[in-house]
């Protein structure tokens, strides 16, 4: 369904959303989609695709993004003294769920699928959830080393850590026979592929073992230069075992931060199936997908995520420097107080086909519709099921905060009510007011 439109209320920050979300289409960067029974996009996030927030010069998600392009830049080198590495930042987040999904060898009944956790076009076209759904098509395009930037889009809970937009950068490098093994003693003796091999935790069926902890080895060993390049020498990094569809094996590298251990990127050696698809099946390669967000906040010391939305000088201003190298340590604007407010509803009953006519996640988008910027976090307060009739109701915490001033009580009360409204005509729950 529709949700609310932010155009006509008065409390957004930015410009209004254009009337994008039409009664039978969508429109995206200028092109229209006809809507289906799986369209969940709104409008307050269609109203970010486009901002492309880095590639907005001095923008911290540009400074991160520049300081890997260099470190790539100045320690890969090609044959002829160009960079091994291709830069691609301006790919459409606009995909069809066989790019995001299909094309990895995501199986069609894969929980990441779910309509709950995408924003949906339609039942074909999607806001891309991970910058790996460009993966096939850019090696189908003839690149062997590639990075790619982008907006992301997913359907999350709200905190400080958590927004429904963030950044990616990808990673691919693709290896001939020659490459993995010239520099190896009689390495002209192996190979990258063997027949009626088995897959095991170490490698794929036709992946040659050699071939694979060489290739292991090479991605470990420029995903660590590029952390340490980025926090310092003195940085911890660890190796963790995980599984992701479109790799094996795969890892997750976790960064020691404030003592904590903290999971800064996926990646792994591509699963050849992939690969042979693109056109590339001679080649064995890795690929690596890692949060802009995520090392951001912790490089520069940015308190919430929300703040890369942030049009206030205050912030934006300590990021223009005059060298790309220069250390930054963000200055918090000063913290003005949080107001919170509760809303307690009946929930639908469930309709006959045991279908969910509500989840948490319509209530999360909702509020974030209605509320935008001001919505500092939502959260589940109490849940009860009426003895008698088994009705069942929900209580949720609101927290309201504005970054960069401080709100009023009446100001607060006129943005809950209209929640509470939309949560009743959208949402089809009964408040217990
Ligand atoms: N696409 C994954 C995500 O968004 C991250 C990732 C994992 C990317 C492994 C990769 C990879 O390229 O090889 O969670």
């Amino acid at each position: 369904h529709l949700w609310t439109s932010s155009g006509s209320l008065p409390i957004t920050d930015g410009p209004a959303p254009r009337p994008v979300i039409g009664q039978d289409s969508v429109e995206v960067l200028g092109a229209s989609y006809p809507r289906d029974d799986f369209t969940n996009v709104t409008a307050k996030i269609l109203d970010k695709v486009g901002r492309n927030l880095h590639n907005q010069p001095h923008h911290p998600l540009w400074l991160i993004k520049e300081r890997i392009k260099a470190h790539f830049y100045s320690s890969y080198i090609g044959r002829w003294g160009n960079p091994l590495f291709s830069v691609h930042d301006n790919l459409s987040p606009v995909v069809s769920t066989e790019q995001n999904f299909d094309s990895l060898l995501i199986p069609p009944d894969h929980p990441s699928r779910k309509r709950g956790d995408n924003y949906y076009l339609n039942r074909t076209t999607m806001l891309r959830a991970h910058t790996s759904a460009h993966q096939r098509e850019l090696v189908r395009s003839g690149l062997d080393a590639f990075l790619l930037a982008g907006d992301v889009y997913r359907r999350d809970e709200i905190d400080a850590s958590h927004y429904p937009v963030f950044h990616q950068m990808e990673g691919v490098r693709l290896f001939t026979n020659h490459e993995v093994f010239s520099k190896v003693q009689d390495g002209h003796e192996l190979s990258l592929f063997e027949a009626g091999g088995r897959r095991t935790p170490q490698k794929q069926e036709t992946h040659s073992l050699e071939a694979v902890k060489l290739v292991e080895f090479d991605l470990k060993n420029t995903l660590t230069r590029l952390i340490t390049y980025l926090f310092g020498d003195d940085v911890e990094v660890r190796w963790v075992d995980c599984y992701f569809p479109f790799t094996h094996p795969s890892f997750e590298m976790e960064v020691r931060f404030q003592g904590d251990w903290m999971e800064v990127l996926g990646c792994g050696v591509m699963e050849q199936e992939l690969v042979n698809s693109a056109g590339a099946g001679h080649k064995l390669g890795w690929a690596f997908g890692l949060g802009l967000e995520r090392l951001a906040m912790v490089l520069y010391s940015i308190p919430d995520i929300r703040l890369f939305w942030s049009q206030d000088e205050r912030f934006l201003q300590q990021f223009r420097l005059p060298d790309i190298q220069q250390p930054v340590t963000f200055q918090p604007l000063s913290k003005y107080p949080p107001l919170h407010n509760d809303i307690s509803f009946w929930l639908p009953e469930e309709s006959e086909a045991g279908r969910e006519s509500f989840t948490q996640n319509d209530f999360y988008e909702l509020v974030r519709s209605v509320g935008g910027e001001l919505v500092e976090r939502v959260s589940l307060q109490d849940e009860f099921t009426h003895p008698r009739t088994g009705r069942r109701s929900q209580c949720y915490r609101i927290v309201y905060r504005h970054m960069e001033r401080t709100l009023t009580q009446d100001e607060v009360r006129r943005v809950h009510q209209q929640i509470e409204h939309a949560a009743e005509t959208e949402l089809g729950v009964q408040g217990r007011y």
